[in-house]
């Protein structure tokens, strides 16, 4: 057990208006910063969104979850940020990914919208472990390889 690793697990609402060329734009944005700024910070993980909402598990040391995770809630581009899960783990289940994204054509985003549906959005009836389990599952889809680390 690597007791210095850790992985925090989070869902927000989405607050990026306009056409779908304005929310690709802007989700290449925030996989740039990740793809740029994740790997100084030793940062693994995966992000999710389906058209309403975004869930993101984030992997590695405690203060450098805590740093990278301070400025991803201040981001205007979501809101009604809560985590679901913030606890060690003995691995990195992305350790391949500085940030893996599954877009609203994955069937990983599709079953999250189910999920939340069912939940009716409640953050207290969401599981963080489900949605871990659902990108884990998943991983094989996971879009664009140049979000796998070099
Ligand atoms: C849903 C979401 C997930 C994000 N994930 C990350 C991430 O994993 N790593 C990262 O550095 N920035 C991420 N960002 C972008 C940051 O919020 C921030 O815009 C970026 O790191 C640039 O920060 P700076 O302007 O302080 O340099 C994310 C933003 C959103 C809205």
């Amino acid at each position: 057990m690597n007791a210095s690793l850790f992985r925090l697990i989070y869902i927000s609402r989405n607050e990026i208006s306009g056409d779908e060329a304005t929310l690709n734009r802007e989700i290449d944005q925030i996989l740039a910063s990740s793809r740029v700024k994740n790997p100084i910070e030793n940062i693994t993980g995966a992000l999710m969104f389906n058209a309403g909402c975004f869930a993101q598990v984030l992997e590695g040391s405690h203060n450098e979850i805590q740093n990278t995770f301070e400025r991803i809630q201040c981001d205007p581009r979501h809101s009604h940020v809560v985590v679901l899960a913030f606890e060690p783990t003995s691995e990195r289940s992305f350790s391949n990914w500085s940030m893996a994204y599954f877009g609203t054509n994955s069937n990983a985003a599709a079953k999250f919208g189910d999920i939340a549906n069912k939940a009716g959005f409640d953050p207290s009836l969401l599981e963080g472990d489900r949605i871990f389990d659902l990108l884990k599952e998943h991983l094989i889809e996971a879009e664009s390889a140049s979000h796998r680390k070099q």
